[in-house]
């Protein structure tokens, strides 16, 4: 439920329930809801048994990767005698997205029972939620809920009772997106400068302070607890389209819509439902142009593919592009296709941490080349540099910033080619002044 909307008949209200009640952000409140009660069950269980139910469950990640989280879990070693961390990614920089911040806000202590819960699963006993810069809302609520737990013994060293010891640690990022990214997460927490790690190694081998680190996104950990307590068959019967994506997921849609806000679908549920029916379709007098379905960095979508795409990891990809972390930008017909996604190159290439040449230079060069032809400068080859560019910024670095700055570019000129050669053609008025 995309608070403030009242909920949609089409929606399936699991971790967006409580949104916009305030007694769902008090410990009391929450136990009155229902809540920690799926932890109490998983602290009961053996810790392995905890696994294996969030991998029958059929639970991904909601980062953007869509790994499947039970088997995430399973990689960290057993009988291991070094500390064991897990780390909660509440960076949610990628543009577009803004659905784990209204987890922390309205539901904290949803947050807080997945991360006890997943700390107990992979042995840790210290979990520290990386929270965004910006979020000064989200931080204070979270800051408020941690002390709130440690005082009614859901943290500290005797979690619920069971003689076990699970801390929780709060930490405030500088604002940076590339933070997001999980390696450079874990060097921003050590004190470092964000930068991706190259894997292997892999957090679960050597991850935070080289040490076993499991990580997951806000989204995934809250969901954690309703699946140990409904149970796996429950979580896995939420689905409408491909059975290897399960559950609910929490699309924040924005752009040109009548209601733009957070919407929870079943998986599989038709994308054109989620735009035309629970988002009240276009602003008056427009048609729909083009989707960004997964934060801002996979492909644009055309309305032939919107039109058939069913919203699931296996949906969105026979459609051209990927859920990646549900945040979707929806365009209307009034839009400038070539002005945008030079936006977002601008953004990619201030974001970039500029390890890897091919996206240091290639984001910035990008830019440029945008930026020219929106100015009405363009050159007849600018597409096929652009596509050369994009082609040598792919699947080459050492994180996928690069690959995130490539895809809108590529599949903008596959699908809206009309609009650049619109402006190489100087049929259309320059967007920008030329420098
Ligand atoms: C540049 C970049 C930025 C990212 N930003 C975020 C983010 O803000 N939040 C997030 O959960 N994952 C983000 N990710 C994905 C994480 O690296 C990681 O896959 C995720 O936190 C794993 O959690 P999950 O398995 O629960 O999805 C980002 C990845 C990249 C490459
Ligand atoms: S791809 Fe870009 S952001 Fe990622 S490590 Fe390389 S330079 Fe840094």
């Amino acid at each position: 439920m995309g608070y403030p909307h009242p909920p949609n008949p089409k929606e399936t209200l699991v971790l967006s329930k409580h949104f916009g009640n305030t007694a769902a952000r008090t410990f009391d409140g929450w136990v009155k809801l229902g809540g920690y009660e799926g932890l109490k069950k998983a602290l009961a269980m053996p810790r392995e048994a905890v696994t294996e139910e969030v991998k029958a469950s059929g639970l991904r990640g909601r980062g953007g990767a869509g790994f499947p989280t039970g088997l995430k879990w399973s990689f960290m070693p057993k009988n291991d005698n070094r500390p064991h961390y897990l780390c909660c990614n509440a960076d949610e920089s990628e543009p577009g997205t803004f659905k784990d911040r209204e987890i922390m806000r309205w539901t904290p202590h949803a947050l807080i029972e997945g991360c006890v819960l997943a700390s107990y699963a992979i042995g840790a006993e210290r979990c520290y939620i990386y929270i965004r810069g910006e979020f000064t809302d989200p931080w204070a609520v979270m800051t408020r809920a941690v002390e709130e737990a440690y005082a009614k013994g859901v943290l500290g060293e005797n979690v619920m009772g069971t003689g076990k010891r699970i801390d929780i640690v709060l930490h405030r990022g500088a604002g940076a997106y590339i933070c997001g990214e999980e390696t450079a997460l874990m060097n921003s927490l050590e004190g470092k400068r964000g930068n991706p790690r190259i894997k292997p190694p892999f957090p679960a081998q050597a991850g935070l302070f080289g040490m076993p680190t499991t990580i997951n996104n806000v989204e995934t950990l809250a969901a954690t607890p309703h699946i140990i307590l409904r149970g796996a068959a429950w979580y896995k019967g939420l689905c409408l389209g491909d059975p290897k994506s399960t559950g609910t997921k929490l699309m924040s849609v924005c752009g040109h819509v009548q209601r733009p806000g957070n919407y929870e679908i079943t998986m599989g549920t038709p994308m054109k439902d989620l735009i035309f029916e629970m988002c009240g379709g276009m602003r008056p007098g427009r048609t729909l142009k083009a989707v960004i379905p997964g934060g801002s960095s996979v492909p644009i979508m055309n309305t032939e593919e919107v039109d058939r795409c069913r919203l699931d990891y296996e949906g969105v990809v026979a459609c051209g592009s990927m859920l990646g972390s549900g945040g979707m930008i929806v365009m209307d017909d009034s839009t400038d296709l070539v002005y945008q996604i030079m936006r977002l190159a601008r953004f990619y290439a201030h974001e970039s941490c500029a390890q890897c040449t091919q996206c240091r230079e290639g984001t910035a060069w990008t830019t440029r080349i945008l930026e020219r032809i929106l100015a009405g400068r363009g050159k007849p080859e600018d597409l096929q540099l652009l596509l050369d560019l994009a082609d040598n910024m792919t699947g080459k670095t050492i994180c996928v910033l690069s690959d995130s700055c490539a895809a809108p570019v590529v599949s903008g000129i596959q699908k809206f080619r009309s609009d650049f050669e619109a402006y190489l053609s100087r049929n259309r008025q320059p967007a920008l002044v030329a420098t």
